[in-house]
Order: structure tokens, then sequence, then C-alpha cells
């Protein structure tokens, strides 16, 4: 069993006070004055990744044509970043800011992301998810970088066969975003089997916090909870294994560094999986509404949903001795203080009253 699941075990017993867990401090100085690009950095985990990579010295380029990305999420960065607006599908716009920048490491983190959206325009998913990350891999080739990192999905293993997901779980993608994560991750692999392109995949499990762009669950019970003492939501008994999003992007660069043989995937997760209502109940409690009722909304209901992700992350933490630091209700904490400093408004809510893609 792995440190997650013996840890996981003791959780059990309790409630969510997970405490955040002793790690040796991971060594980021292999990034100091180096150029680091992130793709999809004006996003959420890109956005969380650009201010931990900015701590350790880096040169940091954003490249994002902002399609779900917020230029609020780089805001307070001015002066300390350069940020290039263009799409990856324009190889000559993408060929040219990496150039320009003397790229050495490019972090991945571009995609089509949120699930429904795919019901309607699947095509696009393919191509961004796909085609963009075929032209970012041919980049690096290209210009000779050390190393790029593919943010891949949990999604890729489709329904949970055992307790915990490792690396070799059967992969299964049950959604058209997973087919279109799987197909980039595994394209990663070819690429490097046919061109030797220095390419390491990164399997994220859901990660949360601050800055977050799409409607996911605990944003949206942040956002209802902040109006009102009901929250409305689809499956509340799926379970989903978070992590908080800073421990995320820690991970992210602590297995660009590490001896990964390029090809590989590696997962990123916390290990701790939490029921919808349970995540539901206690941002209640943090949010100073204990009584608030859970309603389930069949309009939220997915079309098809996985119902428990929880992450073997054991060969991410011998790799590089990656552990998560953010506790679940700390990290809850901090994401609803964020929110009620940024204006109380996450920022799809500019485009979307509630969240009718729910279906
Ligand atoms: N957030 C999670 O919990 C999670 C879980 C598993 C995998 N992932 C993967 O991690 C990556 C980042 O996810 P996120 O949650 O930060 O999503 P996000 O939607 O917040 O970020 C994606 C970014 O890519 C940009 N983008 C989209 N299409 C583009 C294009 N054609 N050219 C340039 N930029 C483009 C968007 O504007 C956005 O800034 C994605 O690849 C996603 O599939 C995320």
């Amino acid at each position: 069993m792995n440190r997650g699941a013996s840890s996981q075990a003791k959780r059990r017993k309790g409630e969510l006070r997970l405490p955040a867990e002793e790690g040796s401090p991971l060594n980021f100085a292999g990034y100091h004055g180096r150029n680091v690009m992130v793709t999809g950095g004006a996003g959420f985990v890109g956005s969380a990744l650009v201010r931990q990579l900015l701590d350790t010295g880096a040169n940091v380029t954003v490249y994002d044509n902002f399609l779900h990305g917020s230029r609020a999420n780089l805001d307070d960065l001015k002066g300390k970043i350069a940020v290039i607006p263009g799409d990856v599908l324009d190889e000559w716009k993408l060929l040219d800011a990496a150039t320009g920048a003397n790229v050495e490491y490019l972090f991945h983190c571009v995609g089509d992301t949120y699930v429904p959206t795919a019901y309607d325009v699947p095509k696009r998913f393919f191509r961004i998810n796909v085609e963009g990350t075929m032209n970012v891999l041919l980049l690096a080739k290209r210009t000779g970088m050390k190393r790029v990192l593919y943010v891949s999905s949990t999604e890729v293993y489709g329904e949970a066969q055992a307790p915990q997901i490792d690396e070799g779980h059967p992969l299964h993608p049950l959604n058209t975003y997973a087919v279109s994560k799987l197909a980039a991750d595994r394209l990663c692999f070819s690429l490097f089997l046919e061109h030797k392109i220095p390419v390491v995949i990164a399997r994220i499990f859901n990660a949360y916090g601050p800055r977050e762009t799409e409607p996911y669950v605990i944003p949206e019970i942040i956002a209802q909870l902040d109006r009102g003492d009901t929250v409305r939501l689809g499956n509340i008994h799926a379970q989903r294994d978070f992590t908080y999003v800073d421990d995320t992007a820690r991970g992210l660069m602590a297995l660009m560094l590490s001896d990964a043989p390029d090809g590989t995937p590696v997962n990123v997760g916390s290990g701790f999986p939490y029921s919808v209502e349970q995540v539901a109940k206690t941002v209640a409690r943090l949010m100073g509404r204990p009584n608030a009722k859970i309603v389930v909304d069949p309009k939220r209901l997915r079309r098809y949903d996985i119902n428990v992700f929880c992450c073997n992350n054991s060969l991410l933490r011998k790799l590089t001795g990656w552990v998560p630091q953010v506790g679940f209700e700390d990290g809850l904490q901090r994401t609803i203080e964020w929110f009620r400093e940024h204006g109380r408004r996450w920022s799809w809510e500019e485009f979307v009253d509630e969240t009718v893609m729910y279906r």
C-alpha cells in the first residue's frame, strides 16, 4: 500500500480535517534563470504553475488564446512574465513565440477542458487537444527544447477497476473529452518513440483552488452557497481525488525535472477521494451555512458520470519525493477566501447565469 493509501485509511475514521503531509522540500533550482513556456498559462492550472515557476527565478512566457482562460488570472503578474496571445493551432505563431523566448522547458496546459461542452463541439475538442498537442511536440523537436510536459487527465482511465488507479490501469475513456486526452497522451508516447521528442506525461486528477475557469463542482458549490442556503448539484455520490492546485503545479514542476523516462505517464493526485456530498457539507460549514440544503437536480446530471477516481501516486512520490502539502479543508478555506476577495464571481459567470451545461 502506498503512503497515500495508508493515510487514506486513517482519514476514513475521522472526517475531512486531513492534515497536510510532511515531505522534504522539492529541488527546483533547475528552473533558475531558465526560459520556460506555459501554454494555457491563463487557465486554472496554468496560472498556478506560472506563479510557482516565478518563485524559482525562471523566465516565464505564457502562450494562450483566452478561449476560456482569463487575463485577470495573470493581472497581478504584469511586468514579471511575457504574455503572448496566440492559438496552439497556429503553428507559425507558436514557433515564433517559442524561438523568440528561446524556450527550454514547455508545460503544455492548453486544453478544451469542460466535459459537457464536448456534447456540442466534439470536433473542437479533437482539434485543440490532439492537433494542438501535436503542434507543441513538433515544435519541441524543431527548436531542440530540453523537455515538454503534457498535462493529461485521470479521465483517460475511465471507470476505476481498483480502489486506486495506478499508471498500469486499463485505459477506457468514456467521454469525448477523455478520448481526446488519451489520443494526445498516446501521441506523446508515439512521437517520443518515432522522433525522440523529450516529453513526459502528467495524468492529473481533479485540481481545485483559486482561479477556476469552468463551472466545476467546488467553485460551483462555493458560488451557490455565497448566494443562499441551497446547493443544487448533479451526482452527489461521485467521488473525486481533489488536489489543491498549488500541489498539482508543484507535482508538474518536479516531474518535468525528474528522471521519469521520456514517453512515460505519471499520475499527479493526492490519493484522497471525497464525495461531492461531503465536499458540499464541508464548504457549507466553512462558509457559515451548516444547515444548507443539498438538492439533487436531474438537470445537472451528466450523460455519463464516473463514480470514483482515486489516485495511486506512488510513482510520482518515488521519482520526485512529491507529497501534497495543502490539506483538504485548508485548501477549501483558501479557495473560499480567494473567491470572497476577488469579487465573489468566477470568470465563467460573466457568460452563464447558472451551470446550464450540466446535462
Ligand atoms: N483542472 C483539472 O482538474 C484537470 C484535471 C485533469 C486534466 N486537466 C488538464 O489540465 C490542463 C489545464 O486544465 P485547466 O483546468 O487549467 O483548464 P483551463 O480551461 O482553465 O485552461 C486551459 C487553457 O488553455 C487555453 N486554450 C484553449 N484552447 C487554446 C488554443 N487553441 N490555443 C491557445 N490556448 C488555448 C484556454 O484559454 C485556457 O487558458 C488541460 O489540458 C486539462 O485537460 C485538468
